[in-house]
């Protein structure tokens, strides 16, 4: 078998054959390709797609490159979600441990920003103290101490998806159904949950930007969790427009603290208690209350033991970047776009993300958003205020601003659409 051959079948469109994808999966793994000929190949793959069969297989090969946990002696059931990625969503902060506190056991393993997307561990960082990651021992202590666990996966688990992810993340590779399908199930399937709860994002800032082809990624999901076991529900959400009220590492992690307490946009609380019910209702528990364990403080509870188990201390005060810039609305009227995907480059370039795998992240870059679809604005008052420790940075996140805004006419009638679209189990 050689590398070139296998580049070569995906780019005049050919299908691998199970021995090709076990192959070049394995040798990618130990280094026996380079990253210059996946990167081919993932372009490859990207332009051309794979058919079910072929994501089956090559996402068979990710969860055999590493190793599988197992959570089968914890006294809970397992549920865990996974976003396929969009901007603001700092959903999973406040996601695991209100999941945690209704019953279930929420082995999260997350990753970093990809893209002009926000990664959970980058946010989670921002908390001084607080290490992602953790021993498989460790990992298993935090789950049975406080009933749910954020954490990087193990260098064990699906290292196939550890070397590639990083990869896509740079080669302009990732918006591809079977390398997104793959990247994500591998790993969820790897860990072990009983079940899984997909937020498979559509809009702008989203990595699927029609509804079609978010049905397809949300499809091809839940038939690799189902094939291995994995009870797979997958809910199709709007990412036309930032979630939320922030974009940003420390930003995020604030307004996550504010829904534990009760408060926060309510856009982040609808769709957090949108996935929470799913994800007990697929873990067998379906008479929990997440709303009343967001309102009695108990999910704040368990936040708080979680961020203290992983090192964190959940009472310091979060980075604040060194230099802001506001952003001030264009027009007097109704609110009636903010483009998601502006907004993320945006954060990407003020620093929250970064151009290079080996790149760190800025904790307190990103955009804080002071209006959202649906709400009037004045001309000249503030709408976005742009934070970051490089003020070089500016000039180059409000390029990707440019156009992100639509005002209409004062007394325009709109109303924001919902945040969830559709339901695939
Ligand atoms: N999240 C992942 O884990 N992988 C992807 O490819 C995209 C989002």
């Amino acid at each position: 078998m050689d590398v070139i051959s296998v580049i070569r079948a995906k780019r005049d469109r050919a299908r691998l054959s199970d021995e090709q994808i076990d192959w070049v999966v394995d040798a990618y793994t130990r280094g026996a390709v380079a990253d210059e000929q996946m990167s081919a190949l993932a372009m490859a793959i990207l332009l051309n797609g794979m058919d079910r069969a072929e994501i089956a297989r090559w996402t068979a090969a990710m969860i055999a490159s590493g190793e599988r946990m197992d959570f089968s002696a914890l006294d809970r059931p397992t549920a865990d979600k996974h976003s396929t990625g969009g901007v603001g969503d700092k959903i999973t902060l406040p996601l695991a441990p209100l999941v945690a506190a209704c019953g279930a056991a929420v082995p999260q393993l997350s990753g970093r920003g990809l893209g002009h997307t926000g990664g959970t561990l980058d946010k989670l960082e921002s908390i001084p103290g607080w290490r992602a990651a953790l021993s498989n021992t460790e990992m298993l202590d935090v789950l049975r101490g406080t009933g749910a666990v954020i954490c990087a996966a193990g260098d064990g688990l699906a290292p196939a998806d550890r070397k590639l992810y990083a990869l896509r993340d740079v080669t302009g590779t990732v918006e591809s159904i079977p390398l997104i399908a793959s990247s994500i199930m591998s790993k969820k399937i790897a860990e072990g949950t009983g079940s899984l709860v997909l937020d498979v994002k559509v809009g702008s800032g989203a990595f699927m930007k029609t509804l079609e082809d978010a049905r397809e990624l949300a499809a091809t999901m839940v038939g690799l969790g189902t094939d291995h076991g994995v009870r797979t529900v997958a809910l199709l959400t709007d990412m036309s427009v930032p979630l939320g009220l922030t974009a940003g590492n420390a930003l995020e992690v604030r307004e996550s603290v504010e829904v534990l307490a009760g408060g926060g946009p309510a856009d982040v609380v609808d769709l957090t208690l949108a996935l929470a019910r799913d994800m007990l209702d697929a873990a067998g528990l379906p008479d929990a209350d997440p709303a009343k364990a967001l309102a009695d403080g108990s999910a704040m509870d368990v936040w708080r033991r979680m961020i203290r188990a992983q090192g964190g201390d959940p009472d310091a005060p979060l980075p604040i970047a060194a230099e802001r810039h506001v952003v001030p609305a264009p027009a007097t009227g109704v609110l009636t776009a903010l483009d998601a995907y502006a907004v993320g480059v945006a954060a990407w370039r003020l620093g929250a993300g970064r151009a290079r795998k080996e790149d760190a992240v800025q904790a307190g870059a990103g955009v804080e958003i002071h209006a959202k679809p649906g709400a009037p604005v004045r001309a000249g008052e503030p709408l976005l205020t742009l934070h970051t420790d490089t003020p070089e940075r500016f000039a180059y996140a409000l390029e990707a601003l440019e156009g992100a805004v639509t005002v209409a006419p004062e007394g325009t009638d709109f109303t924001p659409g919902p945040i969830v679209l559709d339901r695939i189990a």
